[in-house]
């Protein structure tokens, strides 16, 4: 099969329009989604992390968040491969691959991330620093050897954030993403799963969604009032797909709205599947919601490009997974308006160009052991 001069030319033409976040123009529709690599050692990112990122760049993506970046606060992550946010031999990593991302036509933000109740056991430098969450109870359900999070663990946490928005602004880069997704410290306060507080940071959606909109506030405050805040959340969890924080449009709408007036410029929708409708009786994905409820722009992903065979994809033929024109009617009908892309980019660092030109033949098929490399 071969894909037709006009479809190949129709997502040239879709996806290569420019669109603007709080003043950052991002020059196409092609986000590469976060994907933790653990490929930086005493979590500094080095050279070959700064060549995989601008090496996408340069192939035409418009916007990169990086990995997950572990914010400056002793229990935020686990892993001393991952990169962190704080530090001056960190921040200067990251400077270069800010500068490097730029040279090479693209724009980049780092994905702030904390990682809460989900810590078990660390790396150094911060080895003996406890889980911490909103209610000290892990995805599962289960107490583990987390606890609580005080008065001070909240200030400290917002404060670091903030910090390391600040930082991001400082040494060059075009915005923030706040990972707020998949069961990590800020979705742990926004699901009940995981929140059980009866203070003011506990309860309906409304207080659940207090702490990471008194994050986001912070944030707002670090940084220019022109530098973009972008927040990622998902329904879903990493230990429990079927997990949801609304049942409803209106549940979604109570936890969107503080959010957005508390400073988010954009949200990340982040689904596993693009093409599934969020809830009943409308097509509409969570990236699309998110758009229509809180009026800004939204960002969608999940499966893009997945397809092994992409050419059956792209006429909707695929083993189950949609092509390409299924997502192409969406943002034509601006359902949302920016297309993260995950393992398709991480096997193939050509894919946003391919794409671009309509060179679909040449894509390659995903293959697991893409993460192992940062190719
Ligand atoms: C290796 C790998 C690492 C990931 N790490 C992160 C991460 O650090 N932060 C995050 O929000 N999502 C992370 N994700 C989820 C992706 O951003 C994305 O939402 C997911 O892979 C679905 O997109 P895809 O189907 O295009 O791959 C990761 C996914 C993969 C495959």
């Amino acid at each position: 099969m071969t894909v037709t001069e006009p479809a190949a030319s129709r997502a040239a033409d879709l996806l290569s329009r420019p669109v603007t976040i709080n003043g950052l123009t991002v020059p196409n529709r092609i986000v590469m989604a976060p994907m933790t690599r653990s490929f930086s050692p005493g979590g500094v990112p080095g050279e070959d992390v700064r060549s995989y990122y601008a090496r996408r760049a340069a192939a035409g993506v418009g916007l990169i968040v990086t990995e997950g970046t572990y914010v400056g606060h002793e229990s935020a992550g686990q892993s001393d491969a991952i990169p962190r946010f704080h530090g001056e031999e960190q921040l200067a990593g990251w400077a270069r691959v800010a500068e490097d991302v730029h040279a090479a036509g693209g724009t980049i933000v780092p994905q702030l991330w904390h990682i809460g109740m989900a810590r078990k056991q660390g790396d150094p430098p911060f080895a003996d620093a406890p889980a911490i969450g909103p209610s000290g109870i892990r995805l599962d359900g289960t107490e583990g050897t987390g606890r609580a999070m005080t008065r001070a663990d909240l200030d400290a946490v917002i404060g670091a954030f903030a910090e390391a928005a600040a930082a991001a602004e400082r040494i060059g880069f075009d915005g923030v993403e706040l990972h707020g997704a998949h069961g990590y410290l800020l979705d742990q306060f926004l699901w009940a799963g995981t929140n059980r507080r009866t203070d003011a940071y506990g309860g309906d959606p409304v207080a659940r969604t207090r702490f990471t909109t008194e994050l986001v506030a912070a944030v707002r405050e670090a940084v220019s009032p022109g530098f973009p805040v972008i927040f990622r959340y998902s329904q879903w969890k990493l230990e429990n797909y079927d997990a949801r924080l609304a049942e409803t449009p209106q549940e979604l709408e109570a936890i969107l709205t503080p959010l957005a007036e508390a400073g988010v410029d954009a949200f990340h929708a982040s689904t596993r599947r693009y093409w599934v409708p969020e809830f009943d009786d409308s097509d509409l994905n969570l990236a699309g919601w998110t758009r229509k409820l809180t009026g800004r722009p939204a960002i969608t992903v999940g499966s893009v490009g997945l397809d092994g065979d992409f050419m059956r994809a792209f006429a909707g033929q695929g083993s189950g997974v949609q092509g390409l024109d299924n997502l192409l009617d969406r943002l034509e009908r601006d359902e949302f308006d920016l297309v993260a892309v995950g393992r398709a980019l991480l096997q193939d660092p050509q894919w946003a160009a391919k794409v671009l030109s309509g060179r679909f033949a040449d894509l390659l098929p995903y293959d697991a052991a893409a993460s192992r490399t940062l190719s």
